[in-house]
């Protein structure tokens, strides 16, 4: 399949979350998975260890199942995001109800997206001292990027979500993962409906920027 043809800085600028223009009707080549997956390895990870694992998750009762777990734990994300959405005003509000109401349509069709992707590391999150965290997690959410970038340029679209996780012992289980690795997100993925996709509205770089202190 072609890549499409974006620069650099549009790839980097116009990966958004795809929640409503994911084709729940396309099924994904797995080819095009693996392709990512491949991208994705070139991530850096600390001390070059490579803990990774990537659980494609195609099965259609798997997939309920997962949805199924996700959904739980989504509701009550939603409920409690419909009322701290009530403390923004202006355009933050507005871009915040586009965002609840995108991942509420997300949480209601999850069993129908094609691909499920887990990616896994090795270590228990329960067992990783404070100081160790960022490096734990920093050895694989930049292979996730990464794979997320080279899906877009496939013309996947991908969204990081993690709602899953409250269940991730139950989800652990049904997948068959082994004690002693740690989910790290739950990464949908189908084709997009259309390809262009614009940079996001963000708070300024003035309001976060720190010039040698704080
Ligand atoms: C660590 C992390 C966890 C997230 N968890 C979820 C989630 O569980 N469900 C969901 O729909 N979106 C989730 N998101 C997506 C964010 O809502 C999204 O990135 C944000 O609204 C900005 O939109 P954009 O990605 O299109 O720029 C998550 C993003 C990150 C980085």
């Amino acid at each position: 399949m072609a890549l499409l043809d974006l620069t650099p800085e549009e790839l980097l600028t116009t990966t958004r979350s795809v929640r409503r223009r994911l084709d729940l009707d396309r099924p994904v080549e797995p080819e095009l998975i693996e392709e990512c997956l491949r991208i994705a390895l070139q991530a850096p990870s600390g001390s070059n260890r490579q803990g990774w694992h990537w659980i494609v998750v195609t099965d259609p009762e798997l997939r309920a199942g997962i949805a199924e777990y996700y959904r739980r734990s989504a509701l009550a994300y939603l409920d409690d995001a419909d009322r701290r959405n009530a403390g923004y005003t202006g355009d933050r509000a507005a871009i915040q109800g586009r965002v609840t109401d995108s991942a509420r349509y997300l949480t209601e069709n999850l069993h129908r997206v094609p691909v499920l992707v887990i990616p896994c590391l090795e270590g228990d999150v329960a067992t990783v001292p404070p100081q160790a965290q960022a490096g734990f997690w920093g050895s694989l959410l930049p292979a996730v990027w990464n794979f997320m970038l080279a899906a877009r340029l496939r013309g996947l679209g991908t969204a990081w979500t993690s709602l899953h996780l409250a269940y991730a012992g139950e989800v652990a289980a049904l997948l068959g993962i082994p004690p002693g690795y740690s989910q790290g997100a739950l990464i949908p993925v189908a084709h997009t409906i259309g390809t262009d996709f614009r940079p996001a509205a963000r708070d300024p770089l003035e309001t976060i920027l720190h010039r040698d202190r704080w």
